[in-house]
């Protein structure tokens, strides 16, 4: 037995060491993390079972026969997350640059397969230079295998995906599909051509931080949710964001022990400006209204107009979804109503209640938005909020106009209690643009048309920018103080914890994509 065990320490040694030791000095010399010390980080400390640690790549072309490396550039197995069970995959850039080869594919798809049997997050811990050139099609069969399992798991297990290396080619599609994705600055850059190529074919000159990199994803294509400044500040995010997910699509959004005491905030009474038109921070509202400094920002540097994110309310989680007056005046445009589908589509996809906080002065308008398709973009968190059957509640906290009205999570389009704060704005259009339109003639025929400007636009003021002809519809629920609204959410919540709403027998819907 002393033989045998002492080959088995022998490969298992091998493997350990990746693509030897002055590959894993290049690594730190980037300032990265291997593969292993990422899953140290990320794993309950002794709980990572590895899963193919002597798997071997098949190919025999340019020279492949004769390097060979156990695992064969990724880490692969289970463990546990803050005692909950999670399935991952952790590219070992030391060997072949990470890139995939068909056993390193088949060694992800195996714990994919996994995770969606036994109903557990996937997290994928990604740096790698792509398909393994050497070994063609085989690679590139690779992948896509890898892409249908992320399609056929998506709205079953939560996926995560951090980019901590290069991310090229097709490699980006894989991420793409999961729920979340993560970047680091500087070290990590996902695109579908790099710069050479982007330079032959358009003749720009751009670097690969430029085009790929963390900011410009955060902030330019909303491609990725996150960014942090390094490996350790985005692998304790992961752990934090899994804190307010389930394990799978039949389970319901984490509630903790929460100890009830006085729930009602008089700071919120005192947050909108007495002034309708002056912005202020979404946030001071969300962080009074959940539990102490958890508010979970998701997309945070993408289209600012909107903000997502989860929260404990009462030791409950919720998705928030909340038009931002301090950016573009809170309007919804093509990228905010896509960020909030998406996010709404994720809360559905897993149980997590939402709620919508709503103060909105219409949809943006313009060329822009016009032809780059503000209509189909638009719908799409209409169609997003209609379809969710999770607990929704809504609160406007100051205007409600338009579509936007609708849009916003109201009640004819499926919500389950809809509150308004006294100072609501909800109607078609503001009192300007309603005087200007309705009584046009009117004006110009006044002889001083200033005047009649003003009369008409009070007029309409106080008929109806208040919430009052909306709740004498029963379109809002109740208008409250708000310093009542932390203390009515958690009954509310509380209330439609064992919702169930059935939608009609069909394949799926269609989504305006
Ligand atoms: C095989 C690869 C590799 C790859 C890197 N290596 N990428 N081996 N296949 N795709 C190897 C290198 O030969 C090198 O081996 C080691 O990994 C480290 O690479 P370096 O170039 O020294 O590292 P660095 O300077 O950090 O540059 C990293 C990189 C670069 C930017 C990723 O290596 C690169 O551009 N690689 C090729 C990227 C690419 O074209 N991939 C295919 C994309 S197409 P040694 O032995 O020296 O350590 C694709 C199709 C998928 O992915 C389609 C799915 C639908």
């Amino acid at each position: 037995m002393e033989k045998q065990l002492n080959t088995l320490h022998q490969k298992q040694q091998q493997a350990l060491l990746g693509g030897g030791q002055k590959r894993i000095d290049d690594q730190h010399k980037k300032g990265k993390l291997t593969a292993r010390e990422r899953i140290d980080l990320l794993v309950d400390a002794g709980s990572f079972e590895e899963i193919g640690m002597l798997v071997e790549h098949r190919g025999r072309d340019f020279g492949l026969d004769k390097e060979i490396y156990p695992g064969d550039g990724v880490v692969t197995g289970y463990a546990t997350v803050n005692g909950r069970v999670v399935y991952l995959f952790s590219q070992d850039f030391t060997v072949f640059g990470g890139s995939l080869s068909e056993t390193h594919a088949e060694k992800i798809c195996k714990i994919m397969d996994l995770a969606l049997k036994n109903g557990a997050p996937v997290i994928g811990l990604n740096d790698s230079g792509g398909a393994r050139i050497q070994e063609g099609v085989v690679s590139l069969g690779g992948y896509a295998d890898i892409f249908y399992r992320n399609t056929i798991a998506s709205g079953v297990v939560p996926q995560i995906s951090a980019i901590l290396g290069p991310c090229a080619g097709g490699a980006v599609y894989s991420p793409a599909i999961t729920d979340f994705i993560m970047m680091v600055e500087q070290t990590s850059y996902m695109f579908v051509t790099g710069p050479n190529v982007v330079k032959t074919v358009t003749h720009e000159d751009v670097t690969s931080e430029e085009l790929g990199g963390a900011q410009a994803h955060a902030s330019k294509s909303g491609v990725t949710h996150f960014t942090f400044a390094n490996e350790v500040e985005c692998i304790n995010n992961i752990k934090k964001l899994l804190r307010y997910i389930p394990q799978n699509c039949d389970e319901q959004a984490p509630l903790y022990n929460y100890e009830p005491g006085n729930e009602i905030r008089e700071k919120l009474n005192t947050i909108i400006p007495a002034n309708p038109n002056q912005p202020y921070d979404i946030r001071e509202i969300i962080n009074e209204i959940a539990d102490e400094a958890s508010f979970f920002e998701v997309h945070k540097d993408y289209a600012e107009n909107i903000v997502v994110g989860f929260a404990l309310i009462g030791g409950r989680s919720v998705g928030i979804v909340a038009n931002q007056p301090a950016v573009l005046a809170g309007v919804l445009d093509i990228n905010s109503s896509k960020k909030g589908a998406r996010f709404v589509r994720f809360c559905d996809c897993f149980n997590i209640p939402l709620l919508t906080l709503v103060d909105v002065p219409g949809f943006l308008p313009g060329t822009d938005q016009e032809w780059h398709g503000i209509i189909t973009n638009g719908a799409k968190l209409l169609y997003a909020f209609s379809e969710a059957t999770v607990p929704k509640l809504t609160v406007i906290v100051r205007k409600a106009y338009g579509g936007a009205y609708d849009v916003m999570n109201s009640k004819h389009i499926g919500a389950d209690m809809n509150y308004a704060w006294p100072n609501a704005e909800i109607a078609v259009v503001g009192a300007k643009g309603a005087a200007e339109i309705i009584f046009r003639k009117e004006i110009a025929a006044a002889q001083n048309p200033e005047a009649k400007l003003k009369e008409v636009m009070d007029n309409y003021a106080e008929n109806f920018a208040h919430p009052y002809k909306a709740a004498a519809r029963g379109f809002v629920d109740e208008v409250i103080e708000p310093a009542q609204t932390r203390a009515k959410l958690i009954r509310a919540f509380a209330m439609t914890e064992n919702k169930a709403v059935k939608l009609p027998r069909k394949k799926h819907g269609n989504i305006p994509l």
